[in-house]
């Protein structure tokens, strides 16, 4: 029986290992369908405007989103605080709902104010900070005192719409300084007008003065 086995064990191999190298143009098996072979568009493919696919005439596969389609989390319907306007369009005259009045956010408003605008405006808002020293006018343009009568009564929303988005000559920040860190330099650009108004003769006694008022 021996020669039978070692034929029947050759003819397997054979059968295994014969067709090793031989190209077939026709598919594999494919046993599990698993719906691979659909009819479908690929993302930025061209749809074929033809009997077959009359799903969209425009001729592409993906769709445009409905108008007015928002991403998750990007929903900005806070007027005053995205845009620092009241619902009427007015620029608002006061911090929105979510930005809370504290110590913690002088703070942070001081500490963004001295990064981004200090170097143009100066520490205490005079438009003398060392960029403006050192470099002189800005398009022959000096940067706001916000002391004058024009900007020291000027709505607070107005102060985050141009730290926002800037003034004539001056350029936004909107894409630096995320939203709330721009209410807490406007709310910091407060402080320095009412401290530049403050008369140091009515502070209770013991105040620390932290930075110097120029007269
Ligand atoms: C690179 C210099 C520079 C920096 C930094 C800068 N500003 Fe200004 N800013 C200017 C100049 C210049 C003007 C004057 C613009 C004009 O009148 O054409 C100005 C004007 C202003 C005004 C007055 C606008 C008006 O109506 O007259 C405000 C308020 C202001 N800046 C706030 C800020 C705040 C807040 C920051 C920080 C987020 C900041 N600026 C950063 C240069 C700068």
């Amino acid at each position: 029986m021996a020669p039978f086995k070692s034929l029947a064990l050759a003819a397997v191999c054979m059968s295994l290992l014969g067709c090793r190298g031989n190209r077939s143009e026709s598919p594999p098996i494919h046993l599990q369908q698993n719906m691979d072979f659909q009819h479908r568009g690929e993302a930025q493919e061209k749809n074929p405007v033809s009997p077959d696919s009359p799903l969209y005439r425009d001729g592409r596969w993906m769709r445009l989103p409905p108008e007015g389609t928002v991403a998750v989390g990007h929903l900005k319907a806070d007027d005053h605080y995205w845009r620092g306007r009241l619902p009427n369009g007015k620029l608002a005259d006061a911090l929105p709902a979510r930005i809370k009045l504290d110590a913690s956010l002088l703070a942070r408003g001081e500490d963004r104010y001295d990064i981004y605008c200090q170097p143009c405006h100066g520490t205490m808002g005079y438009g003398d900070g060392m960029a403006t020293r050192r470099g002189g006018g800005f398009q022959g343009v000096k940067p706001a005192n916000f002391h004058t009568k024009k900007l020291a009564p000027a709505p607070i929303g107005y102060l985050f719409h141009v730290a926002s988005w800037g003034q004539s000559t001056m350029k936004g920040y909107a894409a630096q300084i995320p939203v709330a860190d721009r209410w807490a330099i406007a709310a910091w650009v407060r402080t320095l007008q009412v401290a530049h108004r403050a008369d140091p003769d009515t502070f209770p006694e013991g105040t620390e003065i932290t930075r110097t008022v120029r007269k």
